[in-house]
């Protein structure tokens, strides 16, 4: 496929710390008190030795508590206390939110489908789309179609052209809890005209639920055996087009922890990982172990099993100690006097997704994207919980 209409992507870059910024688009008005009635009003799951929390904005889950070593329930994501602060909250981190239409970066907000060019919102430094736009999944307010104790479907219609994508395309996610402590998401979509999909959910993990005064995830351990390759971008964190064999620092296929090759080789100014893990054995629609994590302090241990082809490590590297912690994710007298917050590199994200920027790289390797009209888009990803004893 040929490259690039347009400017040429190291001019976009050049003018990035100076005019661009200034005259990046700049995001609506979310106004936060007028959403929808029950947006934010918290529904519960339970099942086996887990539950979890959603909110309809962003189809997003804002607690997930699972037995640490001692069988002591800890609340292993970040979130907010007050459900209003998924819209509110300044630098809206896409906490525990569902991500689409099209997950991570899209080079300079342009792509293609059947020759036709599409234009999406420069969300991210007036340089590329980040995670759909400035008003993606993760501030859709879904609508619940079906519940139980265990789980819950949110559906939503997206219309032709939202932020830009084309045609008319019908969401659902369904989150469920099983009894063998397995969060599960099931994904899907139809659409009326050819598009791109690319799902993914933002939870961020910290398997000490930030505590024990140990407010990073530079502990937790990581292993992914068929993670030999991985998505290289530049400094915006755009793929520079090929997928290559990880470089040591990302090497996880065999057990490492974070903090062991964090400083060394990362691209993410804000410091730290923030890389797309590339499976070896991945094939279309075929689910299997991927990446696990645990907690050396807590013995949490997460097992992800997947249809995608890769992960999204990102490890706060934005969390700068500015927003507050939830409760249940403060010690013992922290929090009431302002000294509970989420620290740099204070959680993990395994973002299960299709790649990154997959619709401007058709060939090398990078999985389809498309979508043809009247076909489905699915995707199954889950998260199961489980100590490992030190
Ligand atoms: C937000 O919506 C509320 C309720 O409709 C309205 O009273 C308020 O003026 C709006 N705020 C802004 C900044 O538009
Ligand atoms: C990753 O590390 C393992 C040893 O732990 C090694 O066998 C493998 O070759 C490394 N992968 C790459 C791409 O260097
Ligand atoms: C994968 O599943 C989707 C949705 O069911 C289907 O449309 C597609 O044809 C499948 N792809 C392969 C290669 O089996």
């Amino acid at each position: 496929m040929k490259r690039k209409i347009g400017i040429p992507l190291v001019v976009i870059l050049g003018a990035l710390t100076r005019e661009s910024i200034a005259s990046a688009p700049s995001p609506p008005d979310y106004n936060c008190t007028d959403q929808p009635e029950g947006s934010f009003d918290p529904i519960l799951l339970q099942n086996g030795d887990i539950s979890a929390q959603f909110i309809r904005y962003g189809a997003t889950i804002t607690h997930l508590l699972a037995p640490d070593q001692s069988g002591t329930p800890r609340d292993v994501i970040l979130g907010f206390d007050y459900g209003m602060d998924y819209c509110a909250e300044s630098t809206h981190p896409f906490f525990g939110a569902t991500i689409g239409r099209v997950a991570n970066r899209i080079e300079a907000g342009t792509f293609s489908v059947n020759g036709e060019n599409y234009n999406t919102p420069l969300n991210e430094n007036g340089c590329d789309t980040l995670h759909g736009g400035f008003v993606g999944a993760d501030r859709w307010v879904w609508d619940v179609s079906e519940s139980s104790d265990s789980s819950v479907t949110f559906t939503h219609t997206s219309p032709d052209l939202d932020q830009g994508f084309p045609g008319t395309v019908k969401f659902s996610v369904t989150h469920m809890l099983s009894s063998d402590n397995t969060w599960s998401i099931d994904y899907s979509a139809t659409t009326d005209m050819d598009t791109i999909i690319s799902m993914t959910n933002h939870a961020y993990f910290n398997l000490n639920a930030n505590m024990n005064g140990e407010g990073t995830v530079l502990d937790h351990v990581i292993n992914a055996p068929n993670a030999g390759k991985y998505i290289p971008v530049d400094e915006y964190l755009i793929p520079t087009g090929t997928i290559d064999p990880v470089p040591d620092y990302l090497n996880f296929t065999s057990p490492k922890a974070l903090s062991v090759d964090i400083d060394s080789g990362t691209v993410d100014a804000s410091g730290g990982y923030d890389n797309a893990l590339f499976f070896t054995d991945y094939a279309p629609n075929v689910s299997r172990k991927v990446i696990s994590m645990h907690s050396p302090i807590t013995g949490i241990a997460v097992l992800v099993t997947s249809d995608q082809a890769s992960v999204q490590l990102y490890t706060g590297n934005n969390l700068d100690s500015t927003i507050p912690r939830k409760k249940s994710q403060c010690d013992e007298g922290e929090g009431e006097g302002g000294e509970c917050f989420y620290e740099w590199r204070g959680a993990a994200t395994l973002e299960m997704q299709a790649g990154v920027d997959n619709a401007n790289h058709r060939d090398g390797g990078f999985p389809s994207i498309d979508v043809k009209a009247g076909s489905q888009y699915k995707q199954r990803s889950e998260y199961k919980f489980g100590v490992v004893y030190s």
